[in-house]
């Protein structure tokens, strides 16, 4: 794994951007594999304003969203669904049937995580995998002990994991208790990953992560097997690895 460092979080933000960019400019039709949560509002926040001032196109992009809330509706502020379109899909130039995230709200789950599964096939595969850390280790929302050759299921968030999003949602009642994620097999299959972590808050999880074991108890650590991961992280969270 290669490791670049970042002063701050919005250093973090801005290389990530960069490293991104990069990637577009060199493949326009990239297929994207994208991550939620706090780490990567300022990666996005940037690749907008590179949009509006560089005019980045991403006409040809196609994206895969890692997971999506059950039973939260697109149009709720807590979807991912949401999530992506405020911070990226609504400021850049992506075609709607380009953009592909689960859909939380599917009658049938079981068959939304194999049509999810078919679409990433059908588009031959992610070229690189953003990803944020979890505290326990997630990746995606594949929780602690999830096999590593899981592909895209449903899961049940732990309540570790709940609290920690509990912070998006006006009460811990509201936060849901499960999910659809992508597998850690899809996210060992992407030809490329960009991980970044950020803060004290993550010091322990990146610790593990660079010095510990390769074991399902901590989801991250496969990602040591991967040939193609590069990591930024800032000088915060580094501190303490
Ligand atoms: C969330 C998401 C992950 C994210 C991780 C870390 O719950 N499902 O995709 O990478 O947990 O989140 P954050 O960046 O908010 O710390």
């Amino acid at each position: 794994m290669k490791m670049i460092t970042a002063k701050d979080y919005s250093n973090m933000s801005e290389k990530a951007a960069a490293y991104l960019l990069d990637k577009i400019k060199q493949a326009p039709d990239l297929t994207l594999g994208l991550a939620t949560g706090g780490t990567p509002i300022e990666t996005y926040k940037c690749l907008v304003q590179d949009h509006k001032k560089n005019n980045t196109t991403y006409q040809h992009i196609t994206t895969f969203n890692l997971d999506e809330y059950i039973g939260v509706k697109a149009e709720d502020p807590n979807s991912y669904y949401h999530y992506m379109k405020e911070h990226l899909f609504d400021h850049v130039d992506i075609p709607k049937q380009q953009i592909n995230i689960p859909n939380g709200m599917a009658s049938d789950l079981e068959q939304e995580c194999k049509e999810y599964e078919q679409k990433i096939a059908d588009r031959g595969g992610i070229d690189l995998q953003l990803l944020g850390l979890g505290s326990n280790g997630h990746i995606g929302f594949n929780e602690p002990g999830t096999a590593f050759d899981s592909t895209t299921h449903v899961i049940e968030l732990t309540q570790a994991t709940r609290e920690a999003n509990a912070r998006f949602f006006d009460k811990m009642e509201e936060v849901p208790k499960q999910a659809i994620t992508m597998g850690i097999a899809n996210i060992m299959k992407s030809r490329e990953i960009l991980l970044i972590v950020s803060g004290e808050k993550k010091s322990k999880a990146l610790d593990r992560l660079l010095n510990g074991e390769i074991d399902p108890s901590f989801p991250a650590s496969i990602l040591k097997k991967h040939p193609n991961v590069t990591i930024i992280a800032d000088e915060a969270v580094l501190k303490h690895t």
